[in-house]
């Protein structure tokens, strides 16, 4: 990995926008509409500040917690991407990683390899699910990642198919035709480091999404899968409580903003939540996570498991969501863009660049724990908190 070292998520980024063909990199930005959110998810943190000691400072801090009764070597793991065309290894370079620094991974029904070699590659693997098609169909999905071994569910219900960018959206085809690659030539040829990975592993990007299909059958492409997505109709509270009861596991509703849908997630017997706007990719206007977490947080953080994505760049943004009483983190561009950069070891480093921030925000804290946060090591500014939902809707 020598000279593959990076020091900052931004360098990171840096990397990935210069090794990935332009629609690749563009897809992994998402965003909608102006990216209010997508910017707030980030600029948010930098508003909140710190409040160090001087002396009396640990000389050993543990970053250990557990989330869903996984054990973790810090409260951060991989948040669900349903994303292609990154790197060969894909997810199975992600899980990895993540095994590596001890760490879980959500992988995401849209994922471009199958769970079974995901959970080879980590056990500690959550499978991420979206409400499409019939009761029976996920159910039949639910089957297929029990027979793999998953660790838990999360399941992911913030979508809302918010499909333009004022800075507009990248061509993504169906299927790499030969049509489609004449046309995506000159973009590959432009990314000789990216083309020769996917040459070396001696097969182009499918863009199919294996995990919709049961096992051993056809994997849908990836737009074939979200047609069918977009035409089943959404779930209700009484789907989610009857989807809860065909899993006995760990549970996480992915995507709560406002308090009273996490009372309801409460009453449906999840197990946790994510506070979560899906990366800024949906409704503009949503606030940033770390405004929403306080009030979800003091609402249900004492039945539930609450935890928060969107926006962590920095180990220091995990410890102010910790401090804000979120459990752990999820991180979905910050890695992304660690493995468009260098594969597994690029998501290892910036696994690393956050423990490291993670255990130097303690220490200056003054912190022998994870566990030893509070409000009080943090100061947020007047104004900022956003408590959404606190009257429960009709
Ligand atoms: C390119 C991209 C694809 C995503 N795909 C999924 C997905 O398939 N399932 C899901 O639950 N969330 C998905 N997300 C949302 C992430 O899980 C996570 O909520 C978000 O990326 C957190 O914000 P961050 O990127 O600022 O860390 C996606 C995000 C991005 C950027």
């Amino acid at each position: 990995m020598a000279g593959q070292w990076f020091e900052s998520v931004a360098e990171a980024q840096r990397r990935a926008r210069k090794r990935l063909p332009r629609s690749v990199y563009d897809a992994l930005i998402a965003g909608s509409e102006k990216g209010v959110t997508l910017r707030d998810n980030v600029d948010a943190f930098a508003e909140i500040g710190f409040a160090p000691h001087t002396a009396g400072l640990r000389d050993k801090r543990d970053l250990t917690t557990t989330v869903l009764d996984q054990p973790l070597s810090m409260p951060v793991l991989i948040s669900p991407t349903g994303v292609q065309a990154v790197h060969p290894d894909g997810e199975v370079a992600v899980a990895r990683a993540a095994a590596a620094r001890g760490t879980a991974i959500g992988l995401s029904s849209f994922a471009s390899k199958p769970v079974e070699e995901v959970v080879a590659a980590n056990p500690q693997t959550f499978f991420q699910l979206y409400w499409i098609g019939g009761r029976d169909d996920v159910l039949r999905r639910i089957e297929r990642a029990r027979a793999a071994g998953v660790a838990g569910l999360i399941l992911t219900l913030d979508w809302s198919f918010s499909h333009s960018r004022d800075w507009g959206s990248p061509h993504i085809p169906e299927r790499l035709t030969a049509r489609e690659l004449l046309r995506f030539a000159p973009q590959g040829l432009r990314h000789p480091r990216w083309l020769a990975s996917y040459v070396r592993s001696g097969r182009l990007p499918a863009l199919t999404v294996p995990n919709m299909a049961d096992l051993g059958g056809p994997a849908p492409t990836f737009f074939g899968a979200y047609g069918q997505w977009m035409q089943t109709p959404p779930p209700s509270w009484e789907d989610l409580r009857w989807l809860r009861e065909q899993w006995d596991g760990p549970f996480l509703l992915k995507g709560v903003i406002r308090v009273d849908d996490a009372k309801r997630a409460v009453d449906a017997g999840m197990s946790a939540i994510s506070v979560s706007n899906h990366g800024g990719n949906n409704l503009d206007g949503t606030p940033a996570t770390i405004r929403a977490l306080p009030a979800v947080v003091d609402a249900v953080g004492d039945e539930i498991e609450v935890l928060l994505d969107g926006g962590i760049r920095r180990g220091s943004d995990v410890v102010k969501a910790v401090a804000l009483g979120a459990r752990a983190v999820m991180i979905g561009r910050a890695y992304l863009w660690g493995l468009a950069a260098a594969g597994q070891a690029g998501v290892e480093n910036v696994l690393d660049i956050l423990r490291n921030g993670i255990d130097s925000t303690l220490l200056a804290l003054g912190h022998g724990s994870v566990h030893d946060l509070t409000r009080g090591d943090v100061v947020v500014p007047p104004g900022f908190p956003r408590a959404l939902g606190l009257t429960d809707a009709p």
